[in-house]
């Protein structure tokens, strides 16, 4: 057998394959998976100008075989490399959290707007529901726009502790005046006292009426509770937390919650029933409802 180089061969791979990868990856291209073998490779110890250069010998345990084959199965590429971008930063992710969504840093400019506005250089006190990898309250650590004292919640532990080890990853990129603690709960159970800022991005697909619209790559590899709840009881879970959202929000803080577009109307009703005086929808870049800002 002829040996091929690395890149002859990703090269060869990538025409093969096209078909099933674009159905699994769309718009994938032979750039995108050099780059991330490349990021691969590197965050593996192996640091090469010339890695495109070396020979391919495809045995079984070979890092790169056993990445191709990730490839022919479908598994998100966040998943295969372990790290995802959001935003500035490279965030570790595994099965166990959603891979950041480009929609999310929308919420993130919104909620640095907000903080630049009103607690420049002052203290402020933010909660993430639902912090997954933690990328929205590391991030907005790392934006350094107001003191912050951040708590990030969520129901899973393995989420938690992914959000920790990102953390201690991104230790150097965050100024000591920043507090964060960790803490699991069901939405806001238990988390004590009030805050400025309120942010979530909680799972929002109906688990019947909306399943049919998913990726398939998504429900194969993420995480059902990142995702989904159930149709009988959503509505009935965001009242609950909307109220708790409600009582825990100072008199003159915002929250912003991400959110499914076909059900955001329904849930800016059910804000404005459960007290809130302005609920505001704000669409995403491609003008799908998005997110709620809610103030008291
Ligand atoms: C859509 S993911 C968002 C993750 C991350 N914040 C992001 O934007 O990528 C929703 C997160 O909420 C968590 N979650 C699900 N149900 C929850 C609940 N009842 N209370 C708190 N967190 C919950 C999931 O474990 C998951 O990490």
């Amino acid at each position: 057998m002829a040996i091929k180089r690395l890149g002859e061969h990703l090269k060869a791979f990538f025409n093969e394959e096209k078909k099933s990868l674009l159905s699994h990856y769309p718009g994938l291209t032979l750039h995108r998976l050099q780059s991330d073998i490349k990021l691969h490779a590197f965050l593996s110890g192996v640091d090469s100008e010339e890695l495109f250069d070396f020979p391919y010998l495809p045995h079984r345990s070979n890092p790169l075989t056993i990445f191709f084959e990730k490839l022919r199965l479908g598994v998100p590429l966040e998943y295969i490399t372990g790290y995802a971008y959001f935003y500035r930063s490279l965030f570790k992710v595994t099965p166990d959290v959603l891979i950041p969504r480009s929609e999310t840093e929308i919420l993130v400019e919104l909620a640095v707007q907000e903080i630049q506005k009103n607690y420049r250089n002052k203290e402020c006190r933010l909660v993430d529901i639902g912090t997954g990898s933690g990328i929205i309250a590391l991030t907005l650590m790392m934006e350094d726009a107001a003191i912050l004292d951040v708590v990030a919640t969520d129901i899973s532990e393995k989420a938690l502790t992914l959000a920790k080890e990102n953390f201690f990853n991104l230790r150097y990129a965050i100024s000591a005046k920043h507090k964060i603690s960790f803490q699991q709960s069901d939405r806001m159970q238990n988390i004590d006292g009030e805050f400025q800022i309120i942010l979530s991005n909680p799972p929002y697909i109906k688990s019947r009426v909306d399943k049919d619209f998913v990726h398939h790559q998504v429900l194969s590899y993420e995480p059902a509770m990142a995702l989904f709840l159930d149709d009988d009881v959503y509505d009935l879970w965001f009242e609950d937390f909307f109220i708790s959202i409600h009582q825990k929000l100072t008199a003159n803080g915002m929250s912003l919650i991400e959110g499914h577009e076909s059900h955001l109307e329904g849930l800016s009703e059910i804000a404005k029933k459960v007290g809130f005086a302005k609920v505001e929808i704000i669409k995403d870049y491609t003008h799908r409802n998005r997110f709620l800002r809610l103030r008291k």
